[in-house]
Parts: structure tokens; sequence; C-alpha cells
């Protein structure tokens, strides 16, 4: 080829491929609004390239520079903060972002216009409240709550789950260095088997958290039943876990459902007021989908806690301070805390709000526009998913000054209305979240009283995707602290 060929055909191919791919650029955007052109306004925002739209854009902030606020910041600078609502294109599907209490507000409480759509309903269960909507819902939630978010189901579990974690924390002092998220995961499911289907650790639970484990998986997952995809994988585990708590119910009706004091049992005899008790599969799905709601979540929130306090030692003589005065209270009664005990512990319960808040283990949630909906002159079409982005109003330094410095007496006043949704609003709001928080305070309570730990790789990079985590898993040095009264908090 002659030189001047080949720098005719350079030039072509240097100046064709930006003028593509501002083609492409615009071409998605302009094929969008002119859709809607009329009819609707859309949202200000950019659907970005054809088919992947943002999504390139979106991992490059939580997977490259680790920058998770990066992308939603980027819309706030570029198209103002007057609505907080974006239109984009994510992941396959056309979207709105929403980020502001009162957009957020309006999405979480408008359950006749947006609804959940899971990509396989069987993976989180057909009948379980994650799936359900409208009355049937609300009917669910009124069994749940009832068996895992009031007092008295507090009051049994708190008792529950403390040998094990007592058991646990001296396990890792033996070892002297731990990798705290899979050590806390550990606990945390056990006590979960425990507290949910009175399971004991045996070769059958530790089956049953890898299945728990590739369901997890398979929710994140694109939804191709495909073999040898982790969404396939998920499908076929989500299976076992089904027919194992199926057949732990048929034994217990088998039984009358008595001696066991759990989850299961309390789902089980629970009626509403019309008298009527939840189906086998209710029973069988709320079970499997409450595990997958509050097994990571509550172990992550648990290791971001340990994580923080590894790094504010002023804040750990403060939680330590707080937990032995409540320990002398207790004067020998007993080694436990009780559920009651813990409404007395106000700066335990700032170590918490302060350790959620910034984990931000929930960083969005979903919905999809059951119809065309209207707010503040923007349409949201129907069909559209809204990705509600709660993580951008726990990092706003309008309404947590410093937001990413951990600091739990921020909480000496409450937060600002509409600002603190990490578990979410509305009618679908946590069902599990002050089951969380009390597994938060008992962990805090025993390590503050009788242990030491520091972080191997302090500054060890965070993935943001699918949790947040630091890469090391948060690898630490812990040990009991000494009997001596320099040591002891106690004498
Ligand atoms: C720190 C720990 C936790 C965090 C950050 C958290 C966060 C959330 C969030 C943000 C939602 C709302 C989802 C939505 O609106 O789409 C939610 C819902 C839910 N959570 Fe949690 N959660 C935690 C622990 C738990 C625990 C311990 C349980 C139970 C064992 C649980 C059970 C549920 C259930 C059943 C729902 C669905 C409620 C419904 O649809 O009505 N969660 N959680």
């Amino acid at each position: 080829m002659q030189v001047a060929e080949w720098a005719w055909w350079f030039g072509l191919v240097l100046g064709a491929v930006p003028l593509l791919a501002v083609a492409l650029w615009h071409g998605a955007d302009s094929y969008y609004r002119a859709r809607f052109h009329g009819s609707l306004k859309l949202p200000p925002g950019h659907m970005g390239f054809p088919l992947v739209g943002e999504t390139l854009s979106l991992l490059w902030y939580f997977k490259v520079v680790r920058r998770p606020d990066g992308f939603i910041d980027a819309k706030k600078t570029r198209y103002g903060e007057e609505v907080c609502m974006y239109r984009t294109h994510l992941f396959g599907s056309p979207s709105v972002l929403v980020c502001s209490p009162a957009a957020n507000k309006f999405v979480l409480q408008s359950p006749d216009s947006f609804g959940i759509r899971w990509p396989s309903p069987e993976l989180v269960g057909v009948a379980s409240v994650s799936n359900a909507e409208g009355a049937q819902h609300a009917r669910l939630r009124g069994f749940i709550v009832a068996a895992i978010n009031q007092p008295s189901s507090l009051r049994r579990i708190a008792q529950a789950v403390q040998p094990r974690v007592t058991a646990a924390l001296l396990s890792w002092a033996d070892r002297g260095t731990i990798t705290a998220a899979t050590e806390i995961r550990t606990v945390t499911f056990d006590n979960i088997c425990e507290t949910f289907v009175s399971m004991k650790p045996s070769p059958l639970t530790a089956k049953i958290r890898q299945w728990f484990a590739g369901v997890v998986a398979g929710v994140r997952a694109t939804p191709w039943d495909i073999p040898g995809t982790a969404f396939h994988r998920a499908l076929k585990c989500r299976r076992k876990l089904t027919a194992v708590f199926r057949t732990e119910l048929q034994t217990r009706r088998k039984n009358n459902n008595v001696a066991k004091d759990d989850l299961m049992s309390g789902l089980m005899r629970t009626e509403d007021e019309q008298g009527n008790k939840l189906s086998d599969d209710e029973v069988v799905d709320s079970i499997v989908s409450l595990v997958v709601g509050g097994y990571e979540s509550t172990a992550s929130a648990i290791m971001w806690a340990v994580y923080y306090l590894a790094k504010s030692p002023d804040a750990l003589a403060k939680l330590r301070e707080e937990n032995v005065g409540m320990r002398r209270e207790m004067n020998g009664a007993s080694n436990f805390l009780s559920f009651d005990d813990t409404a007395k512990m106000k700066y335990t319960a700032k170590v918490v709000e302060e350790a959620i808040r910034l984990a931000n283990i929930a960083p969005t949630i979903f919905r999809v526009a059951h119809k065309d909906v209207e707010y503040r002159g923007y349409t949201i079409p129907k069909g559209w998913k809204v990705v509600v982005w709660l993580r951008s109003l726990h990092t706003d330094a309008r309404y947590y000054p410093d937001p990413l410095t951990f600091n739990p007496d921020r909480w000496d006043k409450p937060a600002k209305p509409g600002t603190y949704q990490v578990f979410g609003g509305g009618h679908r709001i946590c069902a599990g979240n002050m089951l969380a928080r009390l597994q938060l305070t008992i962990m805090l309570h025993h390590l503050a009283l009788g242990y030491q730990w520091k972080l191997l790789n302090p500054d060890a990079a965070i993935d943001y995707l699918p949790h947040p985590r630091p890469v090391d898993g948060a690898a630490m040095a812990f040990r009991k602290l000494g009997t001596s009264s320099s040591e002891d908090p106690l004498k």
C-alpha cells in the first residue's frame, strides 16, 4: 500500500470512529425524546449509547475509580438539582434515577404508581413478601413484622443469639488474626439458622449457607436460565432451599408444631384478624426471603461498624464506657444483654445508626412505573425502571456535615425528615430493621467489653459492587483484653 493511500485510510478511521460514537451517543437519546415528544416531557438526563446506555459510565465510577457518588454527582452538576430526577438507561432498561428526600418519598409512598418487578419471581419466592403487591403484600408483611420485629420476638432472639456471639469472639481472639467479613458472616448465618428454624451448625446448614449464597448471587445476575450461568445455578439453589424448608415444615405439622420457639413456628402459628393462617408455600417462601434480606445485610453492617470503630479510637472509648456502665448496672445478674437493656444504651444506638448510614449497604432500590407518572412537570413513562438512589441522601453534606466521616455524635440531633432512608421507606420499609439494630447492638456490646482489634490494611481499597466491602474483607489483628486492671474495662 502506498504511503498516501495508507494515510488516507488512517485519516478516515481517525475521523470516522469519533463521528460514529457521537452519532450513536446522540442517536439513542434523540430516539427516546422523539418517541415521547409532544405527549410527555422526560426528566433531564441522557440515555447514553444504544443498548448499553450509561451502564459503562456507572461501572466506571463504582468499579474502576471507586467513587460511588461520582455518577449521580455528575448528573446533579450537569442537569441541576431542582427536581433531582434524571433519565438514563442502565443494565438494559430505560430508567429514571431519583435522589432527593421529596422525590424518593414520592416514589416509595406511591404503591399504585410504582411496583416491584423481579427478573424471576421464583428466585425471591413467588409467595414471598418481596414479590407480593397490594393487599397480599400488606397481609404477608403483617405476619412477618409480628414474627420478627416486635418486642416479644426481639426479646427471645436477643437471648438466643448471645451464646454463639460470645463463643465466636473468643475463638477469633484465639486465632489472633481474622478476616472480619468472613467470620461475621459465619456467626450471623449460624444465628439466623438457630432463630429462624432451630438448626444447629451441621453439614446440612453449611450446604444451606452455600445455597443461599447462590441465590443472592443470582438475584444480581443477568436473568438467563442457561446452564453455566449464575442465574441458572441460583434457581437450582432456590429449589433445594425450598425442599429443605418444606420437609422441616411437614415434620413440624406431623408433630403438631410443638417444642420449637423460632420464626418458622411463629409464622405457622400466627393468625390474622379473621383467624386465617399463612399457607405452607407462604411460610417457606417467607423464611427464604427473610434470610436473603437479612443475612448479608446484617453481617455487612456489623463488619462496617467494627471497621469504623477500628479507625475511631475516641468513639470506641465512649462505646466501652457506656457498655461497661451497662454491665455494672446489670450487677452480675447475667452475662447477656436483654432486649430491654438495649433501649438504655444511647451512645451504642448512635454508633449503630452512624455505621448503617455511612456503610450504605443498600445504596439503591428499584421500582417499576405501572403507568405514566407525572412528577413536578416531568413524566416517568409506564414500564420504565425507577432507581431510588438512597446513598445520595446519606452522603450529602447539607444533611450530614462532613458526610464521609464516621461521627456517632452527629446523632445527638435527629436526622432532618426524609434524609435517612437506609431501610427504604413507605409501605415496604425494611421489615427487619429492629432485628438488624438489635444484632449490631449485641455484637458491639460484647466486643466493647472484652476485645481490641486493629485493621491490618487500614488503607485497603473498597469494592462497592455488588456490596460495599474492603477488598481484604477487613483483615484484622484481634485479641482479648487482659485481665489486669490496666486493660480490663470492668475493673
Ligand atoms: C442493616 C441491615 C439491613 C439493611 C440495610 C436493610 C435494608 C433494606 C431496604 C433498603 C429495604 C427496602 C427494599 C425496597 O423498598 O425495595 C429492605 C426491605 C426488607 N428487608 Fe431489610 N435490611 C436490613 C436487614 C434486614 C433483616 C435483618 C431482615 C429480616 C431478617 C430484613 C428483611 C427485609 C424484608 C422482608 C424486606 C421487604 C419488606 C417489604 O417488601 O415489605 N432486612 N431492607
